[in-house]
């Protein structure tokens, strides 16, 4: 195979978009995406960005950057017909070497899926970014026993800056006005029978995936009702049609364990995903 690795040139971002469509099972496939961020990058600085071309054809990509004391990999792809020839290490290394050459120490990236590969090229696993979601198709999905739930209105919100204190008010509020906008009726307020307030949950709609609710916030007045709360959201976005919720962890009051014995699974959508953070010394 005639290989060889060279800077990205804007000629190549029609076959950077291809590979990427036919290589990523993340949203990086979308053409917008890849292709305005490539455009970007082009534009504003392109020495960390290098393409793999076999027999004169561009068969993978990578882009990166170097800033400050550290490099990182944004996005890297190879055409799956070339998977495992080792074009992907060596476009790694092309990064590297621009590292190097600043006296850069560190490569960092975050991966969803590709852990082994950066495992095989040196990297180790600093951190986990998990992300859970329960799927509302297949199951019962009911309101908890002695719940009720409502949707959050603009007049309701005052009167929870004394039960949440101000500072936990105002990133509740923040959340509650950017799902305002995208569809106010993702803001929910759980309460029991009596009216005593439970807990509030305000979720949104992912832009890329429409079949999936994420959770953006989270209040409960007492730990132990957390699950009474994130249940009553799964109740909402099942009963709009959505398939999917997801959470991000930690989530006060619940545990990767228990949302697994509850059904939820580690997140491996399209555009939620528990990433692996991932760094190497070179
Ligand atoms: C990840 C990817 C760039 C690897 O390219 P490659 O040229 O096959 O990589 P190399 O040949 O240098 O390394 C191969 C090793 O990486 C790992 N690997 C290869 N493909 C992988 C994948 N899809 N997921 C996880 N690990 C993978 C394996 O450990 C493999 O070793 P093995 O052949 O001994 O089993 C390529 O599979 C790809 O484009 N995947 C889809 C896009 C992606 O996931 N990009 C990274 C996300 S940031």
């Amino acid at each position: 195979m005639n290989l060889r690795i060279r800077q990205m040139r804007p000629s190549d971002v029609v076959a950077v978009v291809r590979i990427a469509n036919q290589a990523f099972l993340e949203t990086a496939r979308l053409g917008w995406l890849m292709g305005r961020r490539a455009v970007d990058r082009l534009v504003e600085d392109r020495e960390c960005l290098f393409v793999a071309e076999a027999g004169g054809e561009v068969v993978g990509f990578v882009v990166g950057g170097c800033s400050g004391d550290r490099a990182t990999i944004g996005w890297i792809a190879v055409h799956p017909d070339y998977w495992g020839r080792g074009i992907g290490g060596m476009l790694l290394g092309a990064v590297e070497e621009v590292a190097r050459r600043k006296g850069i120490g560190v490569v960092e990236t975050g991966t969803p899926f590709a852990r082994s590969f950066y495992e095989k090229h040196g990297f180790r696993c600093v951190g986990v970014d998990r992300c859970m979601v329960l799927e509302l198709v297949g199951r019962a999905i009911s309101l908890p026993e002695g719940v009720r739930v409502r949707t959050l209105m603009l007049d309701d919100i005052g009167s929870l800056i004394e039960l949440m204190g101000e500072d936990e008010w105002l990133r509740f509020s923040r959340a509650f006005f950017s799902a305002y906008e995208d569809d106010p009726e993702k803001a929910i307020m759980v309460t029991s029978k009596e009216g005593t307030t439970l807990g509030v949950a305000v979720g949104e709609n992912d832009r890329t995936y429409g079949e999936l609710v994420t959770l953006t916030y989270m209040f409960v007045g007492r730990e132990g009702d957390a699950m009474k709360v994130l249940d009553s959201m799964a109740y909402l976005a099942s009963s709009r049609g959505h398939r999917w919720l997801g959470v991000r962890l930690p989530l006060e009051g619940t545990s990767q364990e228990e949302l697994e014995g509850r059904g939820w699974e580690d997140a491996k959508l399209p555009s939620f995903w528990t990433r692996y953070r991932m760094r190497k010394e070179i």
